[in-house]
């Protein structure tokens, strides 16, 4: 940064003889000076212009240089204050560093040492603003990027949200049966995560569970999928490869590895005589023991084509006579809780 003048300086002082020979005197080496005969008028010079070096008397009419101390940093925290002080007033002169003077200089005036002290003075203001400017621009800076970020991540979750769903319809154009289903399924599981203490993120990835649950059935034959009537047992076995297809659609994406075990396990039973790979209790992962009440809430109550929906009291019936065998009975109780609270969805 370039500076026209050497520094600006202010000179207090009600000796009129004083404040006119440093003024000339520094006029002369290159600075820029002002003058008050007292603290309150240096105080109104302060309030009009910036300055970078402030010599003040201590004991004045007015506002003494003490309290002047105090009003300029209040006003501007760089600016170095420089107090003169009889030699026998040491104690103010320590009282005025204390609050935040710069330095101070035993009168009679020695103009070379004080030259010294005010140069230093004009380079200590100087490096505060530069780094306060640079701290500005710096948060400035901070503050743009992560204004960028934010935009740049809600955009990122947009096209998140829209390949879920790409790829959840992609699913139901297949098998007209499990329309809704899934987001039914999602949006039951989020609430059940949410009773038991999920955080956001977590229940964001529950709810994407929910959405991609079933997403493998695509690679399920249709005359096997799409079967009216009840499944033979070969038939069975092949229904129930949709959760590895599922979970081997989503590990080929970064962003479904979180949920990648909530998805592939969602068959399996707490008494571990589920698919795929017969987990019991709290082997099975919390979100998979989640999307299997979900699942198994949305089975009951919604149509499908081999049987008819059962009403949401027939529905608490049969998941507390599965709790424990099925189903963990916690989280079971607790979904019941959640019926009876109105605070599911259902098919309709
Ligand atoms: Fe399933």
């Amino acid at each position: 940064m370039a500076y026209l003048t050497k520094g600006r300086l202010l000179i207090v002082d009600d000796e009129e003889s004083i404040t006119k020979v440093l003024e000339r005197r520094f006029s002369r080496e290159g600075y820029s000076c002002e003058v008050a005969a007292d603290g309150a008028k240096a105080a109104d010079q302060l309030k009009l212009h910036q300055f970078d070096v402030m010599i003040t008397d201590v004991r004045m009419p007015n506002m003494d240089g003490m309290k002047l101390t105090e009003f300029a940093h209040s006003l501007d925290s760089s600016i170095s204050i420089v107090v003169m002080t009889a030699f026998a007033d040491l104690a103010s002169a320590m009282e005025a560093i204390h609050k935040g003077a710069f330095d101070y200089h035993p009168k009679p005036v020695e103009f070379e040492k004080l030259a010294v002290v005010i140069a230093n003075g004009v380079e200590r203001a100087r490096l505060v603003r530069e780094r306060a400017e640079y701290t500005a621009t710096l948060e400035k800076k901070v503050a743009e990027r992560t204004k960028e970020l934010e935009k740049k991540n809600l955009q990122l979750r947009k096209h998140f949200l829209e390949t879920v769903t790409a790829l959840v319809a992609a699913t139901e154009v297949k098998d007209k049966y499990t329309e809704g289903h899934s987001k039914r399924v999602a949006a039951n599981a989020r609430a059940l995560a949410g009773r038991i203490g999920f955080s956001p993120e977590e229940l964001e990835g529950i709810y994407t569970a929910g959405l991609l649950h079933d997403m493998g059935k695509i690679g399920i034959p249709d005359e096997i999928l799409l079967k009216p009537g009840i499944f033979s047992p070969e038939e069975r076995e092949v229904m129930q490869d949709h959760t590895t297809f599922s979970a081997g659609i989503l590990s080929n994406v970064e962003m479904f590895r979180d949920i990648l075990h909530f998805v592939l396990y969602h068959h399996e039973r707490y008494d571990g005589k589920g698919y795929p790979a017969g987990l019991s209790g709290d082997q099975i992962p919390l979100g998979a023991r989640i999307l299997s009440i979900a699942d198994l809430f949305d089975a009951m109550t919604s149509t499908r084509p081999h049987k008819a929906r059962i009403t949401q009291d027939a529905a608490i019936e049969e998941m507390m006579s599965v709790a424990g065998t099925q189903v963990d009975p916690k989280l079971a109780r607790e979904f019941v809780r959640l019926i009876r609270e109105n605070l599911v969805v259902t098919e309709g």
